[in-house]
């Protein structure tokens, strides 16, 4: 079932397209969230749902009816924005009561929810203290049950982690994840942290420049990036510039730009012979060591760095011919972790014909 719907909804600031024709459904319950470079538009559609924002065109509806133009505290929505402002005056529990206060609820009522909102974001025993007294992650919990106490149909964050270290960050997003589906509370964030968004979202929107460019799982993101754009944006990837040589469904053959090398590739529906390509591969797929004989494309070059990063060791690949390439290997104890070679050596390396996507050159 549909929670929040757009439809072709437009919005300008001035001269300023913010917002560029969006069309969206998030079921009830989902995680969704909005990830795109600065800019791009997702405050602004954040902001239209709250109605804080009027779309110029299109339509806006939550739990089926149409709310353009309802004002905001008639949608029943949660919200936490970046810059979380508590009452720095109020303690946690009236901070958190006072959504409640304002809708006229009966004491004994605010104490019982207030009270089982504290002890699902583990605030319980801080009840009485000052947001100043309180951690960073302890206050963006305060927040986050401000925003939730009201038993809002739809869930708005905005950053809400972006004040955070990345630790507290991790944790905050894994506390968030299981709170979310333990209320079950249909939530739309906005990031530009694409961990995060992997992290969190049962579906990702990227937006690019006022438009959806791809929405799906955070697997599919990953896995099949819909145009060079969401495959640069989410993970690392390299980006092999080429131009198709031949077709033979399933393959295609690429010409490489650089070292002219020909690459075998799984064909993409709607490229043709002769068009200006992109080969993606993800750093995972290359292959140092024991490279298979069949079904494998081969090039050879030199360590350029070396980038450890305690799991994972990443290494920077050049072929000598402006390709560069970036590879990973884990950096398990034990069993077979692969190669693990030095600045300035030269490697044979690879990664095998299924485990890279063709897409038009961006
Ligand atoms: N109140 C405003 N007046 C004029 N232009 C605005 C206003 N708010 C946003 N914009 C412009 O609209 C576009 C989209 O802004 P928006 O805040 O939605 O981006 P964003 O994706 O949230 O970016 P960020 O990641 O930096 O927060 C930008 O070009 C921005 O400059
Ligand atoms: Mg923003």
């Amino acid at each position: 079932m549909s929670d929040v719907r757009l439809t072709a909804v437009k919005k300008w600031y001035g001269r300023v397209l913010a917002v560029n024709g969006i069309s969206l459904s998030v079921d009830r319950g989902e995680m969704v969230s909005f990830l795109g470079p600065s800019g791009c538009g997702k405050t602004t559609t954040l902001r239209m749902i709250a109605g804080l924002e009027e779309p110029d065109e299109g339509e806006i509806t939550i739990r089926n009816t149409r709310v353009n133009n309802v004002p905001t505290y008639r949608r029943n929505i949660g919200m936490v924005f970046q810059n979380y402002a508590l009452f720095p005056h109020m303690t946690v529990y009236q901070n958190i009561a006072f959504g409640l206060s304002m809708r006229k609820q009966p004491r004994s009522e605010i104490d019982r929810n207030v009270k089982d909102v504290m002890r699902l974001v583990r605030l319980d025993s801080q009840g009485d203290r000052l947001p100043s007294q309180l951690s960073g992650g302890q206050r963006q919990r305060v927040a986050l049950a401000r925003a939730i106490v009201t038993k809002p149909d739809v869930l708005l964050l905005d950053e809400p982690l972006g004040a955070l270290d990345k630790k507290l960050r991790e944790q905050m997003q894994i506390e968030i994840r299981s709170l979310q589906r333990e209320v079950g509370i249909t939530t739309i964030f906005v990031t530009h942290d694409q961990e995060e968004a992997l992290t969190l979202s049962d579906r990702i929107v990227v937006m690019e420049s006022g438009c959806i460019v791809q929405v799906g799982t955070p697997e599919q993101i990953y896995r099949q990036p819909a145009t060079p754009f969401v495959s640069d944006f989410i993970g690392i990837s390299n980006a092999l510039k080429g131009r198709v040589e031949t077709v033979e469904a399933p393959l295609a053959k690429v010409r490489l730009q650089g070292s002219g090398s020909l690459v075998t590739v799984p064909h993409a529906a709607g490229i043709a012979v002769g068009q200006e390509v992109s080969v993606l591969i993800r750093p995972e797929n290359i292959v140092l060591s024991d490279l298979p004989s069949e079904g494998f494309n081969v090039a050879t070059g030199t360590v350029t760095h070396v980038i450890y990063t305690g799991a994972l060791t990443y290494y920077h690949l050049t072929d000598g011919a402006s390709l560069r390439y970036i590879a990973l290997a884990t950096n398990a104890a034990t069993g077979a972790a692969g190669a693990h070679p030095s600045i300035g050596e030269t490697v044979t390396f690879g990664w095998g014909y299924e485990a890279s996507r063709l897409l038009p050159a961006g």
